[in-house]
């Protein structure tokens, strides 16, 4: 029996979870045509960048990317070879054929909607004919037509179940890059949910844009995730990004009820300032965030919040960034990602006057970035001497070691057989540092 000739696939994954759930399907879409992803872009057949388009930086690392990644086309065409480049994701959605324009080794241009389409296109660039540009928003179209079966490996997978933004927050591209608002059905979650389970996966994290918006067949996320909690071997279920607005009552309950329902929360908040809220137009104030924190601690009082800051925004004085350190005091974060303000074409605010100075924006956010590392610390410290479940996902650096993840997403090692891999364990927290923590596992008690 001959075998397929393997043809090799990179992908670079930039941005959010969202693309890191794409990327494995448009794997699962080009496994049936002979690719095999490989881990390093020289002598591939076909790269992927799959890109970002949120902060200036992140648009720009592609361009430079690209620059690299020709040389190494060139040197495969010398060598009478033929690599294919393909840019998806954020960036291919935002500027299209201003990149294969700019970068002229780009053979096809694929938006986060159209990845179903990539075995065409591939097709049509090969051929030099026909449109090499899908960028439309049918995200439904998408889901339908990628392969039901997942390739997994781990015990934990990411799972999207909704995609898009109607909320428009003055500094942001993703309903611009994504599209509106829209949640895949209930039953095509649960069945993807289950093939996940039967591959292994004891841990998924549902993905969304705005994913406690997700109302697939008139569900709620709260429904959504009851229902799955029931699926036998399937013990932890998370969700990210959530928008304080749509934070529904019984999505709060179920984190008091549900024991698969990970205590762990990331709910962006951006600024502290009211004024400032208003103008990023996220429609709730300081306060109100505040308050809702207070009524998820009172449902599940160890969870552990996580959040979204921008320093910098357009109008921001000092007075409005002390109230973002008094919020983040007040809140106390297990863990945070804060970023400098990035002027995005096209979005209200990068119109808006009073844009602020880059040093100023760096001061505002070393400062910001001290608070939060002080309180992740502090967060993890508060674990020492506890006894907490580990979802074991892999084996460490170090011989005989093996990390896995608590309760509240933080990394922990412990020495242990790899058998352990794949199973929830009790591990005694011996020590905590800012990224991780480390512990013994407890000794299971022998009944004969
Ligand atoms: N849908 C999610 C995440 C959106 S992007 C949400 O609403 O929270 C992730 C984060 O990037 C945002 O929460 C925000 O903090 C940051 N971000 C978005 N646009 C930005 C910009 N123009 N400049 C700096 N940070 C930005
Ligand atoms: Fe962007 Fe705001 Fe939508 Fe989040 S809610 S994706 S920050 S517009
Ligand atoms: Fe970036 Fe698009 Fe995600 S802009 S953060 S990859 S939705």
């Amino acid at each position: 029996m001959s075998e397929t000739p393997q043809k090799r696939l990179f992908i670079k994954t930039y941005g959010c979870q969202m693309n890191v759930y794409d990327s494995e399907r448009m794997a699962d879409v080009l496994r049936p045509l002979g690719y095999g992803v490989v881990d390093e872009p020289e002598g591939a057949d076909l790269v992927v960048l799959n890109t970002c388009h949120i902060r200036e930086k992140a648009t720009e690392k592609v361009y430079s990317e690209l620059g690299y990644i020709k040389q190494m086309k060139d040197r495969k065409a010398e060598a009478g070879g033929r690599m294919t480049i393909a840019v998806a994701g954020c960036v291919a959605q935002a500027e299209g054929k201003e990149i294969m324009n700019r970068q002229k080794a780009v053979d096809l241009v694929v938006g986060p909607q159209a990845y179903h389409q990539l075995p065409e296109l591939i097709a049509r660039a090969h051929r030099a004919t026909g449109e090499r540009l899908a960028a439309d928003f049918a995200a439904d179209e998408k889901f339908d037509a990628l392969p039901a079966e997942r390739h997994v490996t781990g015990v934990t997978a990411f799972l999207t179940v909704q995609e898009g933004c109607d909320k428009f927050c003055t500094f942001c591209v993703v309903p611009y890059t994504r599209g509106g608002e829209w949640s895949r059905p209930v039953n095509d979650i649960v069945e993807e949910a289950k093939r996940l389970a039967d591959q292994g996966v004891r841990e998924v994290t549902l993905l969304g844009q705005n994913v406690n918006a997700y109302d697939g067949d008139g569900s709620t996320l709260a429904k959504l995730v009851r229902q799955l909690a029931k699926i036998d071997g399937l013990d932890r279920i998370r969700y990210t990004t959530s928008h304080p607005r749509d934070m529904g009552d019984d999505l709060i309950e179920a984190h008091g009820e549900l024991p698969e329902l990970m205590p762990y929360l990331h709910l962006p908040v951006q600024a502290g300032s009211d004024k400032i809220l208003k103008a990023m137009n996220r429609d709730h104030t300081a306060e109100s965030y505040v308050k809702l924190i207070e009524k998820i601690r009172a449902a599940r009082p160890d969870i552990a919040m996580s959040g979204d800051f921008i320093v910098g925004f357009p109008g921001e004085r000092d007075g409005d960034f002390e109230k973002t350190l008094e919020l983040v005091r007040e809140v106390g974060f297990a863990s945070a990602f804060s970023f400098k303000y990035s002027r995005r074409p096209g979005t209200p605010a990068s119109a808006m006057p009073g844009q602020v100075d880059e040093a100023v924006k760096a001061e505002r956010l070393e400062r910001l970035n001290q608070l939060l590392d002080e309180q992740q610390r502090a967060f993890n410290a508060s674990q020492v001497g506890k006894v907490l479940p580990v979802l074991f996902e892999k084996a460490g650096r170090h011989p005989g070691q093996i990390v896995g993840r608590s309760p509240y997403l933080q990394a922990v090692h412990a020495e242990g057989g790899e058998q352990l891999i794949g199973t929830i364990v009790p591990v005694h927290i011996e020590s905590a540092a800012k990224m991780s923590l480390a512990g013994r596992l407890e000794p299971v008690l022998e009944t004969a």
